[in-house]
C-alpha cells in the first residue's frame, strides 16, 4: 500500500506529480470537489500538538466531501489506559480509509504502515521528517518563482533541530543549480554540509544579514530555545535571529520569506504587511497540497 511516509522515497518526478496535481485541485470549482472524496474518512491521530497541519488536513478532508475521525492528543483516546500505539492504529484501520499520525518518535508513522493495509501519510515524526511541508514549502517556492532550480535560498535561525530543513534542502539540491546560504549561529548549524555537490553552492554564515541582503527565497526556522542547555547562549543568538522591517530595507524587492511556522519572535509582526511575508500564503497552500496528497493516495485521478 502506498502512503507518504518521507519526501526521500519520492522520485522527482513524484514530487512534480504532487505540485501539478494540487494546481489542478485548486483549479477545479468547490461544488465538483466536494463529491472527490465523498464518503472516506481520514484517520487523524496526532500524539502531539499542531495547528496547521491536523487542521489543513480536516479542512481539505471538508472540502473534498470526507470526512475526519481521531484525536488532537492522546489523552482522550484508549492509550492513556496503556493501549499500544499498535493495537491504536490496527483500530483506526478499521474504520478509516487513509491515516495521517503525527508523533514525537521517530519512525512512528513507519511503524504504523508496517501494523495497516491503508495508506499512511507522515505529519510528523520526531526531528526526522515532515514530507507533507516538504511539499508545501517547494509547492510555495515553485508559486512565486515559478521554478525549483537557479535560485538563492537562505535558509536561517535553527538548522540543526528544524525537521523541515534539512529534506527541504535535499529537494532543492536534486532541482539542481541553486546556492544556499546557511545562516545560524554557530552551535545550531546543519548537521551535514555537502562538501562536494558540482550542482550547487552552500555558504555558511553567523551573519543573518547576508541571507537577507542575496536571497531570492528566506526560509526562517525557530531558534528553538528549549535545546540550549545554557540559556544564556539563547540569549546571546535570538536578537540576531529577529528578522524586522529595517532589516528588510537591504533585501531584493522581490525576495519571499517563508517559515513552516509556529513563529515566536523571529519575524516581527511588523513584516506581515509587507510583499516580503509569504508564509501566511505557505500555510494556505498547505490545504491544496493536502488534497492532492489525499486524492493520490486514495486513488481519485484528475
Ligand atoms: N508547520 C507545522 O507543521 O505546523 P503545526 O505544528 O502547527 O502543524
Amino acid at each position: 500500500v502506498r502512503g507518504l511516509l518521507s519526501i526521500e522515497d519520492l522520485s522527482l518526478g513524484d514530487i512534480k506529480h504532487y505540485l501539478d496535481l494540487a494546481d489542478r485541485v485548486e483549479a477545479v470549482p468547490a461544488d465538483q470537489k466536494r463529491l472527490l472524496l465523498e464518503s472516506k474518512i481520514l484517520g487523524a491521530l496526532f500524539f502531539e500538538p499542531s495547528t496547521r497541519t491536523r487542521l489543513s488536513f480536516e479542512a481539505a478532508m471538508a472540502r473534498l466531501g470526507g470526512r475526519v475521525i481521531g484525536f488532537a492528543e492522546p489523552s482522550s483516546s484508549s492509550i492513556s489506559k496503556g493501549e499500544s500505539f499498535s493495537d491504536t492504529v490496527k483500530t483506526v484501520e478499521q474504520y478509516a480509509d487513509i491515516l495521517v499520525i503525527r508523533h514525537p518518535r521517530e519512525g512512528a508513522a513507519r511503524l504504523a504502515s508496517e501494523r495497516v493495509s491503508i495508506p499512511v501519510i507522515n505529519a510528523g515524526d520526531g526531528a526526522n521528517q515532515h514530507p507533507s511541508q516538504t511539499l508545501i514549502d517547494l509547492y510555495t517556492i515553485r508559486k512565486i518563482t515559478g521554478k525549483l532550480n537557479s535560485l538563492v535560498i537562505g535558509f536561517v535561525g535553527d538548522l540543526r533541530y528544524s525537521r523541515t530543513v534539512p529534506p527541504l534542502i535535499n529537494v532543492l539540491r536534486a532541482f539542481g543549480n541553486n546556492t544556499f546560504i546557511l545562516a545560524s549561529p554557530a552551535g545550531l548549524r546543519l548537521s551535514e554540509i555537502p562538501k562536494d555537490d558540482p550542482d550547487n553552492v552552500f555558504t555558511e554564515t553567523t551573519d543573518l544579514r547576508e541571507a537577507v541582503v542575496h536571497s531570492d527565497i528566506l526560509y526562517v526556522s525557530r531558534v528553538q530555545k528549549e535545546r540550549f542547555a545554557d540559556q544564556l547562549e539563547y540569549e546571546k543568538v535570538k536578537g540576531s535571529y529577529v528578522i524586522d522591517t529595517a532589516l528588510l530595507a537591504s533585501a531584493k524587492p522581490t525576495m519571499r520569506i517563508l517559515h513552516p511556522l509556529p513563529r515566536v519572535n523571529e519575524i516581527h509582526w511588523g513584516v506581515d504587511g509587507t510583499s516580503h511575508a509569504a508564509y501566511f500564503d505557505q500555510m494556505r497552500h498547505g490545504v491544496s497540497i493536502r488534497q492532492a496528497i489525499l486524492l493520490d493516495l486514495l486513488g481519485v485521478r484528475l
